[in-house]
């Protein structure tokens, strides 16, 4: 980062200077006045420190330079940039252009909206500068630039203006400080997606589930031994470490679909409320560098690594290239292990793992099997999804019909019963008796059914 950085201001510098016949008086150009008035020096001795972000900061880099405004005060109120070209040019470029070739003056802020929760958004400058001071007093212009990938510009930046690098450098360090103070991402339910334009990482943000652990049904001590390795490492988190014990850990969670590994995956998300949780699924699985990143910096977090199994065969980089599991497994071992981050995993093929993970120790130091649900739990997810109307039936014959099937097969089970009722009659309380259970499981388990018996999972026949 650092020798970018310095090259991309020097760079800059040369841009300046090269247009600096033209630029030297910034006479009736208003940008230029607004610019070179505040830092009180011509263009050509302006420089120029930037810092880029992947775009989903852009909210992170409002605040921060907000907090910055709020602590040095604005001597010069945000201006934007007015001419056709400000979406894909950078700053500097419109400032040295702006007079020789009539394209950019004074103009006013540019504004977006951005996410900064499931359900709020925020007003962000995509395109503007204000003008403030740095510590030591010096006047400086700091400068935001959301994203606009559609021209080129996949991420959003921050720059300082400032008559000396040393300035520029230590006012960027102090917006980055305070924007790692207040971090957005904190606390947060989010998942890596991939936008369709250029397949840019995305983040988004999801409300974080509320489940009880009755509404959880599992075998005996299973969802405990989950819940000690994840919620109760956290509880003891600082003393654990005092004790000279690691805190990173490594859960999988393996068994037949629809049996409830993601279900309980939402448990443990409301069970940890203050912590961040970062999820990736399907292809978006090739940021787990990022998310590794991000969990390591928003701690204490938990990653969520869907469906592994998908990419443990993945060579999308091409065949000499090692899976992407390998990568994800190395990303998960270079979080340290004094770092409150924890890895959980789902499969329903642990055996396309198994070898990935035995050459690798240390990544998964507990995996759980998420078993079919016996007849007792069967019983309970029976009543599980009947809590909301009115249960007349006797269960004992539907559990026993219904050995092998899946949890999920349950829940859809009580649908159909549900819907048997509400059709033979809309008005009333939904009843559901012996015969709409029965027919349902029928219906469920007919040969025309066949795809969909298969997609729940049921092994019956
Ligand atoms: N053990 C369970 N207790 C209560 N409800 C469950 C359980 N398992 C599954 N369900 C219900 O079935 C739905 C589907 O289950 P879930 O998505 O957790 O399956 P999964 O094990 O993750 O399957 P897959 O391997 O296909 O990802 C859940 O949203 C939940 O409503
Ligand atoms: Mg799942």
């Amino acid at each position: 980062m650092g020798s970018t950085e310095r090259d991309l201001a020097t760079d800059l510098a040369r841009i300046v200077r090269a247009t600096a016949e033209e630029v030297e008086a910034g006479q009736g150009n208003e940008l230029i006045e607004r610019v070179t008035g505040h830092l009180g020096a011509p263009l050509p001795e302006v420089v120029v420190v930037t810092r880029n972000w992947p775009m989903w900061e852009h909210a992170n880099i409002q605040r921060g330079v907000d907090a910055y405004l709020a602590e040095h005060g604005t001597a010069v109120a945000w201006f934007g940039v007015a001419g056709g070209q400000r979406t894909h040019e950078d700053l500097i470029g419109m400032l040295a252009t702006a007079r020789s070739k009539g394209m950019y003056d004074l103009g006013s802020v540019d504004y977006t909206t951005t996410a900064t929760g499931p359900h709020d958004a925020t007003e962000a400058v995509q395109l503007g500068l204000v003008g403030t001071s740095a510590p030591g007093g010096e006047p400086v212009l700091l400068a935001i630039r959301g994203a606009t990938p559609q021209w080129g510009l996949e991420q959003c930046r921050l720059e300082v203006l400032a008559t000396s690098r040393a300035t520029a450098t230590e006012v960027r360090n102090r917006v980055e400080q305070l924007m790692a103070e207040r971090d957005l991402l904190r606390g947060q339910v989010v998942a890596f997606g991939t936008s369709e334009h250029r397949a840019n990482e995305l983040l988004t943000f999801l409300p974080r589930p509320a489940l009880t652990g009755e509404e959880v049904v599992l075998p005996d001590g299973v969802l405990d031994a989950i819940e000690r390795h994840t919620v109760g490492i956290a509880e003891h988190g600082e003393r654990l470490l005092a004790a000279g014990q690691h805190l990173k850990r490594g859960l999988l969670l393996h068994g037949p679909p629809g049996t409830g590994k993601t279900h309980t995956v939402r448990y443990l998300m409301g069970r940890l409320p203050d912590t961040t949780v970062i999820i990736l699924t399907g292809t978006a699985m090739r940021f787990v560098g990022k998310a590794a990143e991000l969990a390591r910096r928003l701690q204490p977090s938990v990653v969520v690594l869907e469906d592994v199994d998908l990419i443990a065969q993945d060579r999308s980089y091409g065949p000499m290239v090692q899976p992407l599991l390998f990568t994800l497994l190395d990303a998960m071992d270079g979080v340290g292990g004094d770092a409150d981050v924890t890895f959980l995993l789902t499969t329903n093929r642990a055996g396309e793992l198994e070898k990935a993970l035995a050459d690798r120790p240390g990544r998964v130091d507990l995996a759980v099997e998420i078993p079919l649900p016996d007849a007792a739990g069967r019983e309970a997810l029976l009543r599980l999804y009947s809590r909301g109307l009115r249960l007349e039936a006797d269960l004992a014959p539907i559990v026993e019909a219904t050995e092998g099937v899946t949890a999920s097969f349950a829940k859809e089970l009580l649908r159909r019963a549900a819907l048997r009722s509400l059709a033979s009659r809309p008005d009333e309380e939904v009843v559901v008796g012996d015969e709409e259970l029965t027919a349902a499981l029928r219906e469920m388990q007919e040969a025309h059914n066949a795809l969909t018996r298969s997609l729940l999972g049921s092994a019956a026949q």
